[in-house]
């Protein structure tokens, strides 16, 4: 089969080089699935530079995310069967419940192999079969963006019709955020450095929007939105450059989901600011078979499409992977496999 390798992380992307590989076979409990497109996330990103804060393993198939059809099943699958179209799940032995302490090490694209190949070996329990509505690429982007915004707003905020989350920018993350809670009636604050950006979002249904190049201190555009009140919910995806802000934004007793690093990890916080709103801040990674069946079934139910920016071709990764690198998508990245 044809596949990518990275051959250690780090490397960068000018190191992405595509080998052919034995076809691989499942064992017990496992399937084989003919992938028919894979999507990119910041996390392949941080991988492929070196700057991922888990296990990564040398000569790395990359990327978490893909969908496809079952073509072998091994000794022991019951759950699925030849024919079936699933997505794998990020975490590959993470059935539900909370997270294993260990779940990176079974996390495609990292610990393990990934589903940037022509065909890849799966847990019967960490595939996931696809709404019907949706095509193989639009598929390939639930894994990693999707379940950890559903992870963060419905398990971890449990946010309800008529609350506020906040969305920052408009990559993979925070635009199925706006389609899950805009399905879900509950209100969307998002900011973007694009005012075009911006118009896109709303047309998905974002009730505000913040420029957050011409207004630096969003946060107080978010408290005068919300009539001093501040948000129930944030999406953290910026990391350093946007922590502190978050919980200017924040409402007494709010939760804030750390999930992102795109502007880096370090930053310095006043712990007054988590004492004085009471803020409940926890961090997300992914989410588990549970939670995607979940979502799939939200999606199924509200015929939510996954907003796809552009689709490139196999041969065409590593354009891919600059193209997201410079900033300029709305949603996903997808590349076609098959
Ligand atoms: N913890 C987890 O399990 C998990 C899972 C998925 C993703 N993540 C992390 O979440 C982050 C987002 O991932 P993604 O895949 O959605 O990335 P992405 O699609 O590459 O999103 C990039 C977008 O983020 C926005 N952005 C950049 N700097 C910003 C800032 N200072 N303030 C607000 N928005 C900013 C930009 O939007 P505009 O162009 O609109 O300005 C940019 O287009 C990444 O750090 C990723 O590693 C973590």
């Amino acid at each position: 089969m044809r596949c990518y390798q990275l051959p250690r992380t780090g490397a960068g992307i000018d190191a992405l080089v595509q080998v052919e590989l034995p076809d691989p076979k499942p064992a017990h409990r496992q399937v084989l699935v003919k992938v028919g497109a894979c999507s990119l996330n910041f996390r392949d990103l941080l991988i492929i530079r070196g700057t991922y804060r888990a296990p990564v393993r040398e000569n790395l198939v990359p990327l978490s995310d893909g969908a496809g059809e079952v073509v072998e099943v091994g000794s022991g699958v019951t759950r699925v069967k030849v024919g079936d179209r699933v997505a794998g799940c990020m975490f590959q032995r993470w059935f539900g419940g909370e997270a294993p302490a260990e779940a990176h090490k079974a996390a495609l694209g990292g610990g393990i192999d990934g589903m940037l190949a022509e065909y890849a070996v799966l847990e019967e329990d960490g595939v996931v079969k696809i709404p019907t509505h949706l095509s193989l690429e639009e598929a390939a982007t639930l894994p990693c963006a999707g379940v950890t915004v559903w992870n963060a707003m419905m398990e971890h905020a449990k946010l309800t019709v008529g609350q506020t989350v906040l969305l920052q920018g408009t990559g993979g993350v925070s635009i199925f955020g706006l389609q899950f809670a805009h399905a879900a009636g509950i209100q969307v604050i998002i900011t973007s450095s694009s005012d075009e950006k911006l118009a896109r979002a709303k047309a998905l249904g974002a009730d505000h929007c913040i420029n957050y190049k011409t207004t630096s201190e969003w946060e107080k555009a978010v408290r005068a939105i919300t009539d001093d009140h501040g948000v129930d919910h944030v999406v953290e995806v910026g990391g350093a450059a946007t922590l502190a802000r978050s919980f200017g934004a924040i409402r007494v007793g709010g939760k804030i989901s750390v999930i992102g690093v795109l502007t880096g990890y370090a930053t310095e916080l006043d712990s007054a600011l988590i004492l004085a709103r009471r803020v409940n801040v926890q961090g997300i990674s992914g989410g588990s078979m549970q939670m995607f069946a979940a979502m799939a079934r939200a999606i199924a139910w509200g015929a939510i499409k996954p907003v796809i920016d552009r689709v490139f071709a196999f041969s065409d990764v590593p354009a891919a992977c600059r193209y997201m690198a410079s900033g300029g998508h709305f949603g996903k990245i997808v590349i076609r496999v098959a």
